[in-house]
């Protein structure tokens, strides 16, 4: 440890001069993080060195150790103080090693949204050393047994306003011998028991760690599934270890033991669980739980509760910024915000409008193996390079072939470095310090997300799967995800970037852009399914004025479509997949739909345009 911080303070030493010779304006900001980077390390290096088990429930009881009175979880108008949720989940704890007969190692379903009771209930069955599947509460029927399935639970724990949702698959689940206990004190039928009358008779008492003796930090913690679009959700294994970075992202981000979160995104993704309500375990704050997102209870929850900190995802900060505007906007104590995805204009925004806020963007995945974080603050940027992560971590930037979509190769069967200001696939080296674990009961998919022979025979990195772009200052731009972007007439069309442009235009609120095939064409052509603003109609001329003069001809969106609202994931990711299926025929597609016209304009598309288009008469 010592010859490690030796060693960095004697690089940062070293650098220095060179970098104000450079005049690096970040020179103070760049320092100030690699000390939090260090502390951070050394934190994790203490964790990890032991063989004993040091997760996040040990935190947890540190904390109710420490400051037992101090309020952790508020949640519609009650609020736990730490021991009061430690004495909870003993009880829990208590009522399913009882009557479950849970033991460490034993995998647990838990089916809940975000309320008090996930709480304790998770820190519970850490307290026995189980390990944890959090499924979506949005998931039904197929997709639901399948997750079940796949993290090889034999118990599921679901709460009250999910039971409609179990009994569908209930008896699945009683063939695949699964037990459910439901969060409710009646109410039992077969095949459902009742936990709640459990919990209330199971004594308070903490529990003996030698319960969880068997566990190391290599061991399972958590499933959690990452949202695919297509096809059926994957349950990326994390353990213990990996389980601790994202806890320190508040940290890192800056957040102090007096601050209090807002918890609203769901506590079944990594942002929600790991980043917002394990990070403020980690640094013993209070959190204020909401069961979800609502834009017009946002600030009025923020300002009763004295909220210091909240997290975003940029669909969550544009809809605040589309909210009407009201003289209090900049009455709050919020100082920080933390997520992913704000676009630059709704940053902008944003500050104008709420005040000055600090927000700190980062870029990660839930299975991810490293992460960046935009400590500067720069408007735009999804993160920063920091020296001491280049020189702990290898990743790069490789050029991306989107029509093959795969990497494109040098003579050798090499991957190709893009320069600085260049547009490329990002992938990360798998190594001991950064691990990739992959999916449970899934190695197909685990094999898909690791790229071989990278630079030299042999070598293995993580495929993010995600364009980036780092200009010369080593900024780390967005640019798209594989798959949110199209080739058409021989170029590539960003899905996010149409849809920023479309966004400008006066009767547009939200643009959804895809790419739809086309018979007889190559590739695939721009469609945008639009929310318009209020109760404004489509203006098919100030639109087509507006493409016109901002797009390539091969960028704007031969298709319009106008929905009521843009349908989401449980993330807010918008669905893109199921829109560019359904295309554009005008049979199949209710909404109205638009088809541009060349040197014309949008029209009203009909069943006769659209024969002509698969006919091929009309040429794109
Ligand atoms: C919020 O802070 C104010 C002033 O510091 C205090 O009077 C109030 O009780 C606090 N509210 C809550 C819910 O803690």
């Amino acid at each position: 440890m010592t010859s490690y911080l030796l060693y960095s303070l004697f690089t940062a030493l070293a650098v220095l001069p060179l970098l104000l010779y450079k005049r690096n304006r970040y020179f103070f900001t760049d320092l100030c993080y690699a000390v939090k980077l260090l502390k951070v390390g050394q934190r994790m290096r203490k964790y990890t060195q032991h063989k004993q088990l040091h997760s996040i429930l040990d935190c947890f009881l540190d904390h109710v150790r420490k400051q037992p009175n101090k309020t952790f979880i508020v949640f519609e108008d009650r609020s736990y103080t730490y021991s009061q949720v430690d004495r909870e989940s003993n009880r829990v704890a208590r009522a399913l090693q009882t009557h479950a007969g849970l033991q460490q190692g034993d995998t647990v379903a838990l089916f809940c949204g975000n309320e008090a009771h996930f709480v304790w209930t998770w820190l519970g069955l850490f307290k026995l050393g189980c390990v944890v599947s959090l499924l979506n509460t949005n998931i039904r029927s197929k997709s639901l047994l399948h997750c079940f399935s796949c993290c090889g639970a034999k118990v599921l724990v679901v709460a009250e306003d999910l039971r409609g949702a179990v009994e569908e698959i209930l008896v699945n689940l009683q063939e695949q011998g699964v037990r459910v206990f439901i969060l409710s004190d009646k109410g039992e039928v077969e095949g459902m028991e009742t936990l709640c009358d459990k919990i209330q008779q199971a004594s308070d008492q903490p529990l003996s760690p030698e319960l969880r003796a068997n566990l190391n930090m290599k061991s399972p913690a958590l499933y959690i599934y990452t949202s695919g679009t297509t096809g059926l959700p994957k349950a990326a294994i994390i353990n213990h270890e990996k389980l601790l970075a994202p806890c320190f992202m508040l940290a890192i981000a800056g957040v102090r033991s007096d601050d209090i979160i807002y918890v609203y995104l769901p506590l079944y993704h990594s942002s929600g669980f790991l980043i917002g309500l394990c990070g403020a375990i980690d640094k013993g704050i209070t959190v204020v739980l909401r069961r979800k997102f609502s834009a017009s209870n946002f600030w009025n929850d923020c300002r009763k509760n004295n909220v210091t900190v909240v997290q975003y995802i940029g669909e969550v900060m544009r809809y605040l910024c589309n909210t009407p505007k009201k003289d209090n906007d900049k009455d709050h104590k919020v100082r920080l915000a933390v997520g992913n995805g704000i676009r630059a204009d709704t940053w902008s925004d944003f500050l104008q409008r709420f005040g000055n806020i600090r927000i700190c963007e980062c870029y990660g995945a839930t299975e991810g193996n490293i992460g960046f974080v935009n400590y500067v603050g720069k408007i735009g940027a999804i993160g920063k390079e920091h020296f001491l992560q280049k020189m702990a971590f290898s990743y790069a930037l490789i050029k991306y072939d989107t029509e093959k979509e795969e990497p494109v190769r040098d003579s050798r069967g090499f991957c190709i470095k893009v320069p600085p200001g260049e547009t490329g696939l990002f992938v990360a080296k798998i190594g001991k310090r950064a691990p990739f674990i992959g999916y449970a009961k899934n190695k197909q998919q685990t094999e898909k997300k690791k790229l071989k022979d990278v630079f030299v025979k042999g070598d293995l990195y993580f495929n993010s799967g995600d364009l980036l772009m780092i200009d010369r200052e080593g900024f780390i731009y967005f640019q798209d995800r594989i798959g949110d972007t199209f080739r058409w007439k021989g170029e590539n069309v960003a899905t996010t970037e149409v849809a920023d442009l479309l966004q400008t235009v006066d009767c547009i609120e939200e643009a959804n852009v895809y790419g739809v095939k086309v018979p007889g064409h190559e590739g695939r052509t721009g469609m945008a399914s639009l929310k318009l603003r209020g109760d404004m109609t489509f203006d098919s001329k100030a639109v087509y004025q507006h493409i016109k003069n901002y797009l390539p001809s091969y960028a704007r969106p031969r298709f319009i479509r106008i929905q009521r609202d843009l349908e989401v994931t449980g993330t807010f990711k918008k669905m893109k997949v199921k829109l560019a299926e359904e295309g554009f025929n005008p049979a199949v597609v209710q909404d109205p739909l638009f088809f541009l016209e060349d040197n014309k304009g949008y029209v009203p598309m009909t069943k006769e345009i659209y024969k002509a288009i698969t006919d091929e008469i009309i040429r794109l």
